[in-house]
């Protein structure tokens, strides 16, 4: 039996965190969709056309070592807003979410495009400063030298594009949970989630 969890939000709000955290407690898989347009970022940095990376992503490519750098978000939400690349990453993320088990795929669209029948939805939000400070640690602690300041103006800039594009704007679905992780700890936002689900998910 599928069961789908979307969890959409901005950049660094905790979502890959809380995804990861309900998969392990359901024994759901988990899809980081992000991961799709870092790695059409990533190869369009290397000379790439971004439609034609779109179309010929495969799997592994989601494995490459440097997806996670700034310069690499930047790319994925530059390439995020071209249709023709969403188009592309649509059938891979459908049939993921369909899988036989479970699945959660956080992200920006889920709960609106790839999956509106998703059984549960969560629209996970904070503010850009403290967004922008977990970023900043999450930056520091592998080595990458960036101000808070120029963090908080990316962080700002992203969410900009991701919410002002005209295909598939970040948004809450209408029936996406909020949950605002700004003065949570990471163990009550992932408790929050995960009863959020349960209670969609019914008795076991
Ligand atoms: O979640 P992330 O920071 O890894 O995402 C990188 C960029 O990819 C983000 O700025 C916008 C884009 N993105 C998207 O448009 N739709 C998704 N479902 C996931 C990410």
């Amino acid at each position: 039996m599928s069961f789908t969890v979307a969890i959409d939000g901005p950049a660094a709000a905790g979502k890959g965190t809380i995804s990861k955290a309900v998969a392990a407690h359901f024994g759901f898989a988990h899809l980081d969709t992000g991961l799709l347009y870092r790695a059409v970022g990533a190869r369009v940095r290397d000379g790439a056309e971004p439609i034609a990376a779109a179309k010929a992503l495969r799997a592994e490519d989601l494995e490459a070592g440097d997806l996670r750098t700034q310069a690499v978000a930047d790319q994925a939400s530059r390439v995020a807003v071209i249709p023709e690349v969403r188009a592309a990453l649509v059938d891979f993320q459908r049939s993921f979410a369909r899988r036989a088990g479970g699945a959660v795929l956080d992200g920006r669209d889920i709960g609106t495009v790839i999956c509106p029948e998703a059984e549960a939805k969560l629209f996970v939000t904070a503010s850009a400063e403290c967004r922008a400070e977990r970023r900043h640690r999450e930056l520091t602690e592998r080595g990458e030298i960036q101000s808070y300041d120029d963090v908080l103006a990316a962080v700002r800039d992203r969410d900009q594009r991701d919410r002002d594009r005209a295909t598939a704007p970040l948004l809450p679905a209408s029936d996406a949970v909020q949950l605002d992780t700004s003065d949570l700890s990471i163990d009550e936002a992932v408790a929050r989630a995960i009863e959020i689900v349960a209670r969609r998910r019914g008795p076991e």
